[in-house]
């Protein structure tokens, strides 16, 4: 295998994990069995370097994790869209910190290979750095690599408090979901000359020492121009075909939810449809008698 192989997001299983002069990552010091195969935050400049796309895919549960971990996605966000998709809530807005520690849990102890991001909830990281620091912390105990929370600019000096802290920072930028109301519902942005506003809170994440930024239902031109000028990566959702990597919410793009879906999301299963299926054809076994047989039982 050759070195540009060895960390290519798309090699399944294979990775070996390099330092940033290429080297191999040694094994960790303290006796401490932390995997040595892990992405890391310097391997998605990497793949920024190289032109290499790379997806990013929501996990909130050890199965999904796993699985995903497995599959070769290099980076798991445990979202605050666990408000919709686990609590059932209209918005992100309600979720807790105590809500989404444990799903960070699962996912952290689950995932062998994959970056595992932590969202900051709604609430718990605006009203100083000092905050922002102490929920982080949190998170990161609960097994986090790193974290991720929405705004430009006007969180910089939050950002800079935790990558001072050690605690790498995945900005959102673009439609920022916990600003809903702010923002005055699901709108495009980045559009006409908003794109300065963009790049200018893009920037200021950049220079505080976020790793990656989210780009979220913003205009593909905009996401275009701003991942031209990014060092990072970009992550897009409804952010067009030139960001330098993809998110999707799971449950979306696994046919989970089988309600609508926003237009930006592909879907590549119908889960929620199978297993309605294999739900109902349960039931009817047992009403049939059909289930269980002896197979399934002991003497
Ligand atoms: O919470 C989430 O799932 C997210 C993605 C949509 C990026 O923030």
């Amino acid at each position: 295998m050759n070195m540009s192989e060895q960390n290519t997001p798309s090699a399944a299983g294979a990775r070996i994990a390099t330092d940033s002069a290429g080297g191999a990552e040694t094994s960790a010091p303290y006796g401490a069995t932390a995997p040595r195969r892990r992405t890391r935050i310097h391997h998605l400049r990497e793949y920024k370097r190289r032109g290499e796309a790379w997806a990013m895919l929501t996990s909130y549960d050890t199965y999904t994790a796993r699985i995903f971990d497995q599959a070769g996605i290099p980076v798991l966000l445990v979202g605050d869209s666990a408000a919709n998709t686990v609590y059932g809530y209209e918005s992100s807005l309600p979720i807790t910190v105590d809500e989404l520690l444990p799903l960070v849990r699962a996912v952290a102890g689950a995932a062998e290979h994959s970056l595992v991001v932590a969202d900051l909830p709604f609430g718990s990281y605006q009203a100083s750095p000092e905050q922002a620091l102490h929920t982080a912390v949190m998170f990161m105990k609960a097994g986090a690599h790193a974290v991720k929370l929405e705004g430009g600019r006007r969180y910089a000096s939050h950002v800079e408090a935790l990558v001072s802290a050690g605690i790498p920072v995945m900005g959102h930028l673009g439609f920022t979901p916990q600003s809903e109301h702010g923002l005055g519902g699901y709108r495009v942005q980045g559009r006409g000359d908003q794109v300065e506003n963009l790049l200018a809170d893009a920037r200021a994440l950049q220079d505080v020492g976020a790793f990656a930024v989210v780009l979220e239902m913003v205009s593909s031109d905009a996401a275009k121009r701003v991942t031209g000028e990014l060092e990072i990566p970009t992550v897009g959702i409804g952010a067009g075909p030139e960001c330098d990597a993809q998110v999707l919410v799971w449950t979306d793009m696994a046919g989970l939810n089988t309600g609508q879906t926003p237009r930006f999301v592909k879907r590549y299963a119908e889960v929620g449809n199978e297993l309605a299926r294999a739900a109902s054809e349960f039931a009817s076994d047992v009403r049939n008698g059909e289930f269980p047989t002896s197979e399934h039982s002991f003497d």
